[in-house]
């Protein structure tokens, strides 16, 4: 759907110009205001944009420091024209391209991508892919991904049992991001590992590596076996978490985006820190990061009257994460990969008995970047096979 259609708004109704600014009227009665130099730096002509790749061929500072609306006008094909002052530029825009950069309050809010929150009850409608389909139809890599980026995990079912699918799958999603574990990580119960998650001990949820700059993106883990009795897989949604924490206790909430903790993971080979807030927002205070791992979370450098009150949040934090209504809880089997958007969906495992069976998964991580790109370059390519046959 296009911003235009989710906003409301439209075609244009009326135009003004103050000069300094061009306000649009749409025919649903919403108005809006674009500022002259806003207008004028979105300007596509041959002069301003490269023709082939679309980059801008000026610097800021080549702008004429005021600008001014000189004359503007409505064109046949429903589009605008400006001829600027002082000098004597002319920028041509679309109505759908000015219906789909509108800088209004609600369609900027209706631009936003909304999280489809979750708890346990999603159960069986977890997002769910099967392999075999989504390398053989774009469609249903995409509707996998689509589902993925919703909830902020997904399951994918039927890959290859052999060693290193892992890596397949993460270098068709997105790019695989190589550390000091390597391009994978095994996951099993080794003498004298280096971390708990090579013990059969369980893990509570949590967030892979907030020791790392950046934290990974995205983790996928992949079961070659799991013989083991115990060794569920616990899933749990951040986002639906911090949103209950800041319904709850406000301040808290507040406290976990403003405080950041330092991360640390020490190995013969590494020596690993990052400082990171438990809870990140954006500019409009909507929930974008949740980060939370009990194993890895060092020591809080912070004013000692923050020290106290931190703690305490810290706690209400881990206290919603750790509800049962909140935990999703699924046993992966061999050829399946839980692919995870590690700022949101937090995972964790029960124990597991390795005397009594196999349990083997491998992992790796991907940014968010590269998936994000892939959905939207099958999008494209589907809406445009989509146009040639029609
Ligand atoms: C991990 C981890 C979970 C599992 O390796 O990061 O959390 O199911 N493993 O073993
Ligand atoms: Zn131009
Ligand atoms: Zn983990």
């Amino acid at each position: 759907m296009s911003g235009a259609d989710m906003s409301g708004a439209g075609m244009i109704a009326n135009l003004t110009s103050t000069g300094a600014a061009l306000t649009i009227t749409w025919q649903s009665g919403e108005a809006v205001t674009f500022p002259a130099i806003w207008l004028r730096d979105n300007c596509r002509c041959a002069a301003c944009r490269h023709p082939g790749n679309g980059q801008r061929l000026y610097e800021i500072t080549d702008l004429p420091a005021t600008l001014n609306i000189r004359e503007v006008a409505r064109q046949s094909d429903g589009g605008i024209k400006i001829v600027w002052a002082p000098d004597t530029h002319v920028t041509n825009f679309s109505e759908s391209w000015l219906t789909e950069h509108d800088l209004s309050a609600s369609a900027r809010k209706s631009r936003k991508k909304k999280p489809t929150l979750w708890s346990k009850s999603i159960g069986n409608a977890k997002p769910v892919g099967d392999w075999r389909q989504m390398v053989a139809d774009p469609a249903a890599e995409l509707a996998f991904l689509d589902a993925y980026h919703a909830h902020g995990f997904g399951l994918i079912r039927h890959s290859p049992t052999v060693p290193e699918t892992v890596l397949n799958i993460g270098n068709h999603l997105g790019f695989v991001r190589v550390t000091n574990y390597g391009a994978l990580f095994d996951v099993m119960s080794v003498p004298n590992p280096n971390n708990l998650a090579f013990t059969p001990i369980g893990l509570g949820v949590h967030s892979d590596n907030p020791y790392r700059d950046p934290t990974p993106g995205v983790q996928l883990l992949h079961c070659l076996e799991s013989d083991a009795p115990g060794g569920d897989t616990l899933l749990v949604d951040g986002f639906n978490s911090a949103t209950i924490l800041r319904q709850e206790d406000p301040a808290a909430f507040d406290l976990l985006t403003r405080i950041p903790v330092n991360f640390r993971f020490r190995a013969e080979d590494a020596e690993l820190n990052a400082r990171q807030t438990l809870i990140s927002v954006d500019e409009d205070g909507d929930i974008v990061g949740v980060h939370f791992n009990n194993r890895s979370l060092d020591w809080l450098d912070a004013p000692p009257e923050m020290v106290e009150p931190w703690f305490a949040a810290y706690r209400k934090l881990a206290d919603i994460l750790h509800r049962p209504e909140g935990e999703l809880i699924f046993r992966l089997e061999p050829g399946d990969c839980v692919v995870m958007q590690n700022d949101r969906a937090l995972h964790g495992r029960t124990e597991f008995d390795p005397s009594r069976g196999r349990r083997h998964l491998q992992g790796c991580y991907v940014d968010k970047d590269g998936m994000d790109s892939r959905a939207r370059v099958l999008r494209r390519r589907l809406a445009e096979q989509k146009g040639v046959a029609a």
